[in-house]
């Protein structure tokens, strides 16, 4: 400890003077310490219930959790349109002419099946359901000799297609006998 110089009424003991700037040693204020230990105690509670024993969920965490749920939102309304599309006539009358072109040397004029399978019962091999319907003339099954129409038409004449399949569902047309499992709704 160094020699005080001189005590000071206001700040106490001065220790040291240099170029007449003098330093006096204060005990810090106590609202600064309280602050000090106050931010070093709070990190390390904060270390250990976010990170090292993770008892409370990080912001990585919250956020990782939204989005995982607004992909989940996401992906339903995509449903819920495909469904909509069988009530879209425009969509239904297009996707009439495209199946025309593309689809009836394999499903037949009325979608009842030929070397396909009837698109009319209640039966599928690849699930009934909108999203199950597009997401097959999308990408096909190559092996069983279902070309994939994605690439082909694109995704508007797919979705159109699509809408024309879904308005054939159910018509039980005379054909093809039934393959697959029977679909009940979609839901
Ligand atoms: C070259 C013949 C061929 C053409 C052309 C064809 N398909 Fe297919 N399609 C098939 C075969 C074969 C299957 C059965 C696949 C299987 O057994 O997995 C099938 C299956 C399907 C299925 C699923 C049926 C189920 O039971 O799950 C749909 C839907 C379908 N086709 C729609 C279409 C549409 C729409 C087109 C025209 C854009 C089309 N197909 C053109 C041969 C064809």
């Amino acid at each position: 400890m160094t020699e005080a110089k001189r005590r000071d009424d206001i700040q106490g003991d001065i220790l040291h003077e240099y170029d007449g700037i003098e330093e006096a040693d204060n005990a810090l204020p106590k609202w600064w310490l309280g602050i000090f230990y106050g931010t070093m105690a709070f990190g390390i509670a904060y270390w250990f219930v976010y990170h090292e024993y993770a008892w409370a969920p990080t912001q990585n965490d919250v956020h990782a959790a939204h989005v995982a749920k607004l992909m989940e939102e996401r992906a339903k309304p995509a449903t819920d349109a495909l469904t909509d599309l069988a009530g879209d006539t425009a969509a239904v009358t297009a996707g009439a002419e495209t199946f025309k072109v593309n689809c009836v040397a394999c499903h037949g004029t009325q979608g009842e099946g030929t070397i396909g399978p009837n698109l009319t019962d209640r039966f599928w091999i690849h699930g009934g359901g909108a999203a199950s319907i597009h997401s097959l003339i999308r990408d096909g099954v190559a092996a069983k000799g279902m070309p994939s129409w994605g690439a082909i038409l694109g995704p508007k004449k797919v979705r159109e297609v699509t809408a024309f399949v879904l308005s054939l569902r159910n018509s039980n047309v005379e054909g093809k006998e039934p393959q697959g499992n029977e679909y009940q709704s979609d839901s």
